[in-house]
């Protein structure tokens, strides 16, 4: 029998790709954007999910704003700390399963190796540090019926994006100055809603990572972002990229320098296999709306 799953951040753009790809599936996905439920709001919360009486919930819902986190940080712990809370006591209590999305930002980016989901947290960023108290909650409250799903560096082509930035400045500017020293994995949402159906189905419980294969820095992704766009005749001219330190650009918020995830776990535990990300671009890139 189909599973009743309900997701949440359904406006994002996680959510966005989720709604379509479930709609491909056998499930009946209700999708609630902000407007629908606010998952800070624990007494609607029980309200909505009493209503609606779902098997499965996932959180794609999330406050995602990581330098004006570092000024407000009462929204920032409100969505992504007490919100996951309030879910997962629901899935408690009602004997439910939830998939709480997390980030790569909840590590301190000093590895020179990919972090495992068992690796020390140690958030650099108000961001990371209400992630990881959203985690810490699913993992006390309701540790046998969810799994925590970590990813880095996540665009797609709906909503707001580094590919989306990237484009529009590409079109804009003479030339672009982009930081070279921070490393992770870029991540597509269409290969991430892949293995979002695939935990789905077999329902872990824990820690597992999802990122798309390889690394690279955010120059190499906005020159990969550059290629593809003149390829795929989104762009007309190629402007320079320059490479910059970090030290160089400024943010109020601190990053990981390195954020790369060990996807060892998950590739066991789900049997989905990530791509590597500079194929994940081109498909997101023919899937952009023009
Ligand atoms: N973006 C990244 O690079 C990245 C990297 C690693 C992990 N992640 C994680 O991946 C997940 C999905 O991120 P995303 O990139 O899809 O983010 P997104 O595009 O910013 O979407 C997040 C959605 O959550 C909604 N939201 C915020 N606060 C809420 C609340 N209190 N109640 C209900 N909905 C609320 C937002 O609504 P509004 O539209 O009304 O603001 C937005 O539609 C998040 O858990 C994020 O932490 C993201």
């Amino acid at each position: 029998m189909s599973q009743k799953i309900v997701l949440l951040g359904a406006n994002g753009q996680l959510g966005l790709t989720l709604t379509r790809h479930f709609k491909t599936l056998d499930h009946d996905l209700i999708a609630l954007d902000r407007a629908a439920l606010d998952i800070s709001d624990e007494t609607a919360l029980r309200k909505k999910l009493g209503e609606l009486a779902p098997d499965i919930i996932i959180n794609a819902a999330a406050y995602t704003a990581v330098d004006q986190a570092e000024t407000d940080d009462l929204d920032a712990r409100a969505a992504n700390a007490a919100g996951p809370k309030h879910l997962a006591r629901w899935v408690k209590e009602n004997n439910r399963w939830l998939l709480h999305i997390s980030t790569d930002f909840v590590f301190s980016g000093r590895s020179h190796r990919p972090y495992t989901p068992d690796d020390q947290t140690d958030p650099l960023s108000i961001y990371g540090r209400t992630k990881l108290e959203g985690e810490l909650h699913v993992r006390y409250l309701a540790r046998d019926h969810s799994l925590v799903l970590r990813t880095s560096w996540v665009y797609s082509p709906y909503g707001h994006n580094f590919l989306k930035t990237m484009l529009r400045l590409m079109a804009e500017k003479e030339s672009l100055n982009v930081v070279d020293d921070q490393i992770g994995t870029p991540t597509s949402t269409l290969g991430l809603a892949r293995c979002v159906a695939a935990a789905v189905e077999k329902r872990p419980t824990g820690i597992l990572h999802w990122t798309d294969a390889g690394l690279a820095s955010w120059y190499d992704f906005a020159v990969a972002i550059q290629d593809e766009a003149i390829t795929q005749g989104l762009l007309t001219r190629a402007i320079p990229i320059n490479p910059i330190p970090t030290s160089a650009y400024p943010t109020p918020a601190r990053r990981p320098s390195f954020s790369v995830l060990d996807k060892a776990d998950t590739i066991a535990a789900l049997g989905c296999h990530p791509q590597h990300w500079r194929r994940e671009l081109v498909h997101v890139m023919q899937n952009l709306s023009r």
